[in-house]
Parts: structure tokens; sequence; C-alpha cells
């Protein structure tokens, strides 16, 4: 029986009640970075590449990620073994420790920071949102400007999600003060226009998923043009096609923004060769026979 799994510094306990104390800097001041990973079949997805990750966001904040990647990812395969899921979903998050409330770091000779991953079965998304394309509702990008680290400070992203979902969205598509499209609240945005797919340039404004990095690949081999520019709001919902991508969605059809229809109101071409160049990639890299993916 599959059970959900807690490693946290150094040691591994059910998941469910665990605590952490009420002072660490994560509750006290929601400082420090996380990661979402998925294993499919027992099998990692470009695990290497979300602890990559990890690492420039621990960097980014001036936190000192213990041990090397390689421990991390080979601690990480043993928990997911542990759990007994094959299909699991694994985060992780670090924060510099728990210490005497100040919003100066401190002394990291006299705290240790706190790592924990906990391991769950994987969510499955509901078959018909690949099939008809999801709504996105826009909303204010309301963020920080170091969204391309990881961290767990994520209250302006829940209450654009939180804000989609109540006007019907399944996810919340960012826009700044100057129009421009950025990403949504947990997935990276794209739309096609003429064949080309565009996509916010990987800066400081957006996080740059793996899965992003798996569709860019695809894009290239399949010859399939990108351009790396952001668009205006308006000009995403004049789009012939639109797509989001995370872990655990991988690539998911948009079909409305708003009140706006894109394209012919259905999953287009260009986003259905992606979706199935990422689905092809997981299942060979986690060993998964054809006939066992929806
Ligand atoms: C803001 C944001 N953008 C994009 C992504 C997609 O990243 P990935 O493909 O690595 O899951 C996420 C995932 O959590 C996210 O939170």
């Amino acid at each position: 029986m599959p059970r959900d799994l807690l490693w946290i510094n150094g040691e591994t306990m059910p998941a469910e009640g665990a605590l952490l104390p009420l002072e660490d800097r994560a509750t006290v001041f929601g400082e420090g970075i996380y990661e979402v990973a998925i294993f499919y079949d027992g099998q990692p997805f470009m695990l290497r590449e979300h602890l990559e990750r990890w690492e420039q966001s621990a960097a980014g904040i001036e936190l000192v990620s213990p041990g090397t990647l390689e421990e991390r990812e080979a601690r990480i395969c043993a928990l997911v073994e542990q759990s007994g899921h094959l299909d699991a979903l694994v985060y992780g998050q670090l924060s510099r420790g728990h210490a005497r409330r100040n919003h100066l770091f401190p002394d990291p000779l006299a705290v240790a920071p706190t790592e924990f991953w906990i391991v769950r079965k994987a969510p499955v998304h509901k078959p018909e949102c690949y099939r008809t394309g999801v709504r996105l509702v826009s909303q204010p990008d309301e963020r920080w400007a170091h969204c391309h680290y990881k961290t767990i400070s994520l209250l302006p992203n829940c209450l654009a999600k939180e804000r989609a979902h109540r006007a019907g969205g399944y996810e919340a598509l960012l826009y700044r003060e100057d129009g421009t499209v950025t990403e949504c609240s947990s997935s990276n945005a794209y739309c096609v226009r003429g064949g080309v797919v565009w996509t916010h340039p990987a800066t400081n404004r957006i996080l740059e998923g793996v899965t992003r990095q798996a569709i860019m690949a695809a894009a290239a081999s399949l010859g399939i043009p990108v351009r790396e520019q952001a668009v205006t709001l308006e000009e995403f919902k004049q789009a012939d096609e639109a797509f989001i991508s995370s872990t655990t969605m991988e690539v998911m059809p948009v079909t409305a923004v708003d009140e706006a229809h894109i394209g012919a109101a259905k999953p287009g071409p260009v986003t259905l060769r992606l979706r199935e160049a990422v689905r092809a990639r997981v299942m060979r890299e986690c060993g998964i026979p054809q006939a066992e993916t929806a």
C-alpha cells in the first residue's frame, strides 16, 4: 500500500501530521525556495533540471543548499521508492531554518537550514480539459521582480488563481501594467500566431518552467518556430491557438481567455503536436509503454 512520506533534515516519517517549528523563516517571513517534480512508473521526469533550478533559486536568495545535487537526487529517488507511489509528485522546500524572529539572516553556523521533501500520489488532470481546452481569466501580475526564482512567497499567485477560479477560469493569465502577458499563476503561457509559438522570454519576470524547456526542445525538433517575445493581452486573445504548461499538466490547450474564444475554440494543431511530443518524451524517459497512457 503506497504511503505519503516526508523526509526532513535527515529523518523520514509519515507526511500526515508533520510539523514545522513555529519560527521557521518559511512560516514567519515566507522566505524560502521550493520545487515540484514528477515521477511516472517509479521513474523521474527531468528531475535534474528541477534540481538545477533549485540551486539557482537558492543562490538567488542567498540561501546555501546543503549537500550536492547528486545527493539530493538520490535521496528523492529513494524516498519515492520507499513510498510505494509509482506516479508520484514530490514537493521540496528549503528555508534558512528556525531562529528568533529577526529580519536579518541568522548566523548559518548556528542555525541549520530546514529542508524537506514530501512524496504523494501525482494529481490527474481531467481528460476532458485536454479534449476541449480550458479557459483562462486575466489578472494583473502583482508579483515581485525576481519571478525567475522559485520562492515560496506566493501570495500574489494565490490571489490571482483564486480570483480566476471564482470567475470560472482554470488558471489566471497574468499581465503587467504595460499590458503584456507574462505567464500564469502556476504555469507558463504561450500563444500561436501564424504558425509561430510566442512566449515571454525567460527573464526575471517569469519562472522558466522545466516543461517550458521540454516544449522548446520539442518545437526545435519538430521545426516549429518559437519567438521568445511578450505579447499584449489583446494580442494573446486574438491568437490562433494558446496553451499553458507545467510539470503536472504538461501541455494544456487553452480555448478561451476571459470572454474571448481563442481561434476555433478547440485545441489547435500546433498545440496538439507539442502536447504529443512532450507526452512521448515522458513515456520514453519514464519507460511507460504506449498503451498505458490516456
Ligand atoms: C509561476 C510558475 N510559472 C511556471 C511554472 C511551470 O514550471 P514547471 O514546468 O517547471 O512546472 C510554475 C510551476 O509551478 C509556476 O509556479
